[in-house]
């Protein structure tokens, strides 16, 4: 089955041509220009995925050597996201399906993310921990199975991501956060500044509103025009410690308490090689199957859609192409979240 994959949720327009689990093209146009702003510009990103879109589908094409007509199902990401991004993306989705007679499946973009694991060659195992670490959202997941998602956990407040993002802003790195944070990191010392790792009323809840909080204080209570690079090191590395330490202690403690066959770290923030290491320690030490996306995979992209909108098709699951775009959508049943979409 040939399956194309449409993602324009934020500021990576990605399209990808996937044989079965196969991903024959996974091509991704991420939108630099929002540096210059230091956050994501929501109307200059749906002109880019509008400009991206369909050079994009023609190279797809070219690299993948399988033609629109070879096509059997079309998906496209239909949130949560940035609601004028999000409509670029479905809208064509749903016009190409039109235009060839195909069937379309509408995505949950957080699915595509848990699911990001299966485009590996080794597969994750059912039950499996799913950590969703992303720009937006931060989810511990009991997966069960393909449509069986139990939300343990996620953050009160901010996303991991957001808080790399702030802090690197906070700083005077710049945007995106997350990569040049791990870049300033590995120069500095993490047991310089001791940040708290907060605690919440649910034992697998996430809040990273309090650490950045923290990082602020000290850089008030510190306070210099700016700081040098090894006072930003110092600072960057002290904050991941903390940041990905939260996370690998809600990790450690759900697989004390859930027999599963398999960790999986997905989104974003996966790309982090402070969280990568704590997952493949915590994997070690309780003998269980880690698997962690390359990281074309962890970022935004479109194979992981079109794998997740091929398991909904696999499963009979017919959508029309009234289908409508979300800027929010539920994630602790993957089955609800598309009573709403279907
Ligand atoms: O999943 P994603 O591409 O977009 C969302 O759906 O949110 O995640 C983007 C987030 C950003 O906050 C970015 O700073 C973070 O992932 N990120 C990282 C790293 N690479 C990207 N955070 C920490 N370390 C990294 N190496
Ligand atoms: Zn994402």
């Amino acid at each position: 089955m040939n399956i194309l994959g449409i993602e324009s949720s934020c500021d990576e327009t990605s399209i990808a041509i996937l044989k079965d689990d196969d991903v024959k093209a996974n091509l991704i146009s991420s939108q630099l220009f929002h540096k210059d702003f230091g956050g994501v510009v929501p109307e200059l990103s749906s002109r880019a995925h509008l400009q991206q879109i369909i050079p994009l589908i023609k190279k797809a094409v070219d690299e993948s050597k399988i033609s629109l007509e070879e096509i059997d199902v079309i998906t496209a990401t239909a949130g949560p996201g940035l609601i004028g991004a999000l409509l670029v993306g479905l809208t064509f989705g749903k016009s190409l399906a039109l235009a060839l007679n195909k069937p379309f499946v509408p995505v949950n973009h957080i699915e595509g993310h848990i699911f990001s694991g299966f485009l590996m060659e080794e597969k994750p195992e059912y039950p499996f921990l799913c950590t969703v670490a992303s720009g937006g959202h931060t989810l511990l997941l009991l997966v069960k199975s393909d449509f069986e998602i139990i939300k343990l956990g996620s953050t009160i407040d901010d996303a991991i991501g957001e808080a790399f993002d702030k802090v690197s802003k906070m700083i005077g790195l710049g945007y995106p956060g997350g990569p040049l944070i791990q870049e300033y990191a590995e120069h500095g010392d993490e047991e310089s500044i001791k940040f708290p790792i907060a605690k919440c009323k649910n034992k697998y809840d996430f809040s990273f509103s309090g650490l950045k909080t923290a990082v602020l204080r000290y850089i008030q209570k510190n306070h210099k025009e700016e700081f040098n690079d090894t006072e930003k090191s110092n600072i960057a590395a002290s904050f991941q410690k903390a940041a990905t330490e939260a996370i690998i202690q809600k990790v450690r403690l759900a697989i004390n308490e859930n027999k599963v066959k398999s960790l999986t770290l997905v989104g974003g923030v996966a790309a982090n090689k402070k969280l990568r290491n704590g997952f493949i320690e915590l994997g070690k030490t309780n003998n269980i199957k880690v698997i962690m996306p390359k990281i074309e995979y962890c970022g935004d992209n479109a194979a992981m859609i079109a794998f997740r909108g091929m398991q909904y098709h696999k499963a009979g699951k017919k959508f029309n192409l009234s289908s409508n775009a979300y800027p929010s959508l539920p994630t602790s049943k993957a089955g609800n979240a598309f009573d709403v979409l279907g």
